[in-house]
């Protein structure tokens, strides 16, 4: 919340006029959030132009309609919906971005494409090393992959944009993860929890029979051939317990769980126990070892 007083006060000291001078916000997710929040604030609603510069910006934070700030342990515990008057999406952006952040944000794509974009899933298997290695700049593929995961999230943003369906498939990837990336705080990158989060439900999702045990390991290991880790040592039933009851109640009380049923489609579970996540981590757990030690074929 300092952030956002401190835009506040340069609002103030620039003086802004409230309607015909939209507040133009350059920068990552963590600006572009905490900017809008400012601009929903101020004076009960100033317009903002979104120009994200981080491939998470490009793809997701600088897509939807939501602001926020972290408060107390919890990730967006304050926030607002408070969309942008218009968004300007430029790749050129990326080729500063540090490789790591390349891969943050590829963790969101990979998002998309697992709970309802199968080609997507196809085009990051074939290209998405490459994306990582050229910052996005690689003609074709970049465009492409770019373009999809924007459209995906758009096509599931757009027509619940103030959430009031809270059975959501962009939430795949946040049902763990919030609590996860805060408590880890700061070791892990947004999309890298979200990437967690991904290969936990994952496993979940094998043992249920709706993955199978091919595509699990196609996913997993598309997943660290980004440089995405796959498993943390929070993962364990305290931590996970906890994550879950949280997202119950940020979901008024059901888990509407997006669980990928196959590779690029979604379902919604309400009855995962804790039992059952206990076992998916300590496989999961086992897995990225093998992995670390070069072996790892046993999905
Ligand atoms: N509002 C939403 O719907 C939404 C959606 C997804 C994520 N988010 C939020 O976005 C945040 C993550 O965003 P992020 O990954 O962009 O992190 P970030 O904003 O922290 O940016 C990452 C780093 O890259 C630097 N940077 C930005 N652009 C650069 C460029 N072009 N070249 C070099 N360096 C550059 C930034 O200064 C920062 O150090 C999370 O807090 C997440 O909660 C919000």
């Amino acid at each position: 919340m300092d952030a956002v007083f401190q835009v506040a006060d340069r609002m103030d000291s620039f003086g802004i006029s409230r309607r015909g001078e939209p507040v133009i916000a350059i920068g990552g997710g963590v600006l572009t959030d905490v900017v809008g929040l400012a601009c929903s604030l101020y004076r009960r609603s100033t317009p903002f132009v979104r120009v994200p510069t981080t491939l998470i910006g490009l793809v997701d934070a600088g897509v939807g309609a939501k602001t926020g700030v972290n408060h107390g342990r919890h990730k967006n515990r304050l926030g607002t919906y408070h969309p942008a008057v218009d968004t300007l999406l430029d790749p050129a952006f990326l080729t500063t971005l540090e490789r790591r952040h390349i891969g943050n944000g590829l963790a969101e794509i990979l998002k998309v494409a697992l709970i309802k974009d199968a080609d997507l899933f196809a085009l990051l298997e074939r290209h998405g090393r490459d994306l990582l290695d050229s910052g996005f700049q690689s003609p074709g593929a970049g465009a492409a992959v770019l373009g999809r995961a924007v459209h995906g999230m758009l096509q599931e943003l757009q027509p619940n944009l103030w959430e009031h369906r809270l059975e959501r498939l962009m939430d795949y990837g946040h049902s763990f993860s919030p609590t996860v990336e805060m408590r880890a705080l700061p070791e892990l990158l947004h999309g890298e929890a979200v990437c967690v989060d991904m290969a936990l439900t994952t496993v979940v999702a094998r043992r249920r029979g709706l993955v199978g045990s091919g595509q699990a390991e196609r996913i997993l290991r598309l997943m660290r051939r980004l440089e995405l880790p796959v498993w943390h040592p929070l993962m364990e039933p305290v931590t996970l317990g906890e994550a879950l009851a949280d997202t119950v109640r940020h979901r008024d009380g059901r888990q509407r769980l997006p669980l990928p049923s196959g590779i690029g489609a979604g379902v919604f579970v309400d009855d995962l126990d804790a039992a059952e996540l206990a076992d998916a981590a300590g496989w999961l757990r086992a897995w990225s070892a093998d992995v670390v030690r070069g072996s790892g074929t046993r999905a």
